[in-house]
């Protein structure tokens, strides 16, 4: 796993949105994982304002988000599928992008076709991962199978009491989502997570320097063979070999460079 540490946040996205651009320069019509959440946020504005300015084509790619909330059709505000339109897709055009249906009524149905689906497009070239505190990936909970596939979830208290801040009150979070599984996000071919903040100081350092297991779904991404960490200081505070990632990534040869 490479880990990239940055001075903040709005590094972290700069650095992730260099990876993305070379994903589409080397293939066009790449296949794109994504997420919703605070964390990719500032990854989509500047990948917004890279399209707008023509150094980036998105329209060719095919995208597939993780995780939707079961219970929330796509036109309800807190839903994903509206999350991403309005971060990403009202703004720049893809050519596919697909969404679990938190409305569906044959849910083992709809993870098998999601899953169906994720194939049939020759599979995820680049996943993009926030980092839940618990060290959850997609929403896999402590617990999850380390090769599950997509299919419903019950979140933890602690992620419906860290995703509260979106909803009016904490009785109003779904507690169901469908969630690509951890093998479903292992099986693409280039995992990148980010992560900022103190909170997650503790799901970084246990995903990356902890052993791998399924009380920390993040950590079986230390098995993946193409797997970029990028995160800002404070998120780095509880990593032990802090500064051995740092010389790593200042004596990066230049071709390896985003
Ligand atoms: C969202 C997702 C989650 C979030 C994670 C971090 O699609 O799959 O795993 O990435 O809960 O959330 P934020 O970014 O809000 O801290």
């Amino acid at each position: 796993m490479e880990v990239i540490i940055k001075s903040n946040a709005d590094e972290v996205s700069r650095e992730a949105a260099a990876i993305f651009r070379r994903q589409l320069r080397e293939k066009t019509d790449s296949v794109l994982g994504l997420a919703t959440g605070s964390t990719p946020v500032g990854l989509y504005d500047r990948l917004v304002m890279m399209a707008r300015a023509g150094e980036i084509d998105l329209s060719h790619t095919t995208t597939f988000n993780l995780d939707e909330y079961v219970g929330l059709s796509s036109s309800h505000p807190q839903s994903y599928a509206a999350f991403m339109r309005r971060h990403l897709f009202d703004r720049v055009s893809v050519a596919r992008w697909h969404i679990p249906d938190g409305k569906a009524r044959d849910i083992p149905r709809l993870c098998a076709d999601y899953e169906e689906a994720i194939l049939e497009a020759g599979g995820i070239d680049l996943q993009l991962l926030g980092l839940g505190s618990d060290g959850h990936i997609g929403f896999n909970e402590p617990g999850s199978s380390l090769g599950s596939r997509t299919r419903l979830k019950t979140l933890t208290a602690r992620t419906v009491a860290d995703n509260a801040r979106y909803f009016a009150s904490p009785g109003e979070v779904p507690r169901h989502v469908v969630t690509m599984g951890v093998g479903t996000i292992f099986d693409a071919r280039h995992c990148l997570v980010l992560a900022f903040g103190e909170g997650k100081a503790g799901a970084v350092a246990a995903m990356v320097e902890g052993p791998v297991t399924a009380m920390v779904p993040a950590s079986v991404l230390q098995m993946h063979p193409v797997c970029t960490l990028i995160v800002d200081e404070a998120a780095a505070s509880g990593l032990e070999r802090r500064d051995y990632y740092r010389w790593v990534y200042e004596n990066k040869p230049a071709w390896q460079r985003a």
